[in-house]
């Protein structure tokens, strides 16, 4: 397999996903025998990785800085206001030129277009951080929690419940590439893109899971094994604050959810949280919640992801040199 760059989740075959589930694992553990002693890991040595944020971040922006140093490369952090993108030079242009420069690009936009467009003028991998469209990165950190409660996906439920955003996208598509059951419940208006759910669905038709997508939170709760939310207003929808609160107050994950899921279920949410919005303190901060191991899962996840774009590893083959995956 040849991935270039990692724009959409689906630029991922679900074994891709799964293999790079197993060498984030392995990173993992690598990274603590690292602090009794064990080889830094020199996957990215002699790379460059500009990381372009147009939008506000604090667990990608240094998971990822911080995970091209472990990998022995150099992160290039780049803020759009100090480019001259931000005066209006072409997206075009700036990829042509930090192609001459960087190995990868790490970028967190708008519009998911512009990422393809730098993809294809740099010539270097472009990693997805984040669009309006999609958080692949997220997803496979989020897989990677779920794994390491369940220990498989084969016939393991995760039920989003709120907007119909990047996030919950990001999650159909990878869930249904894995064989993880996804159920979407969301309020009237706010349903996750028809094109993404239809091809979520072909996914796991073809890896024996199923996509349901509701306007029914408790319905979608029933014995699942995964709770999972997001904000109700993303970046970029500051305006619509308070009409959505409105309309997705209903669809509080909170203890009433809770006890509807499974009896090991586990809770998750992508953070930044609103405490008392779109999850309840209790349970944000309560015993089933994973939520701050699954940031720290972005870290492994991304480094995995860094590897193979990058670094060029194969998907798997970290974890099949430790004599894992
Ligand atoms: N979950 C996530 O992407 O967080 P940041 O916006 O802080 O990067
Ligand atoms: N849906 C949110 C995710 C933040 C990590 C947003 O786009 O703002």
């Amino acid at each position: 397999m040849t991935v270039r760059s990692l724009i959409s989740t689906t630029d991922l075959s679900g074994p891709d996903i799964v293999a790079l589930l197993d060498d984030a694992a392995t990173l993992r553990a690598q990274r603590s025998a690292l602090t009794s002693g064990g080889p830094a890991p020199t996957l990215l040595a002699g790379r460059t990785v500009a990381l372009i944020f147009e939008k506000p971040s604090t667990r990608t922006r240094v998971s990822f800085e911080v995970g091209v140093a472990e990998l022995g490369g150099r992160p290039l952090p780049l803020s759009s206001a100090d480019l001259q993108l931000g005066r209006g030079e072409t997206v075009a242009d700036t990829g042509a030129v930090l192609g001459r420069y960087v190995q990868g690009l790490v970028v967190r936009t708008f519009a998911q277009a512009r990422l393809e467009e730098l993809a294809s003028a740099s010539g270097v991998p472009v990693i997805n951080a984040l669009t309006d469209e999609e958080h692949p990165c997220q997803a496979l950190a989020d897989l990677l929690t779920v794994r390491d409660a369940f220990g498989t996906f084969a016939g393991r439920t995760l039920t989003y419940v709120g907007d119909g955003n990047n996030v919950a996208h990001s999650l159909l598509l990878a869930g249904a590439a894995v064989g993880l059951g996804v159920r979407i419940a969301h309020p009237d208006g706010y349903a996750p893109d028809a094109a993404v759910v239809a091809r979520a669905r072909a996914l796991a038709e073809a890896h024996g899971s199923e996509v349901t997508v509701t306007t029914d939170a408790a319905a979608a709760a029933e014995g699942t094994h995964v709770l999972y939310t997001d904000v109700w207003a993303s970046m970029g929808q500051e305006a619509e604050q308070a009409a959505r609160a409105a309309v997705f107050a209903p669809y509080t994950l909170d203890g009433a959810l809770v006890a509807r899921a499974a009896d090991d279920a586990i809770v998750l949410h992508c953070l930044p949280a609103h405490r008392g919005e779109e999850i309840a303190a209790d349970v944000l901060d309560g015993p089933r919640s994973r939520v701050f191991d699954q940031a720290e899962n972005r870290l492994h996840a991304q480094k995995a992801v860094l590897a193979m774009l990058v670094g060029g590893s194969q998907p798997g083959a970290i974890a099949a040199a430790e004599g894992g995956g």
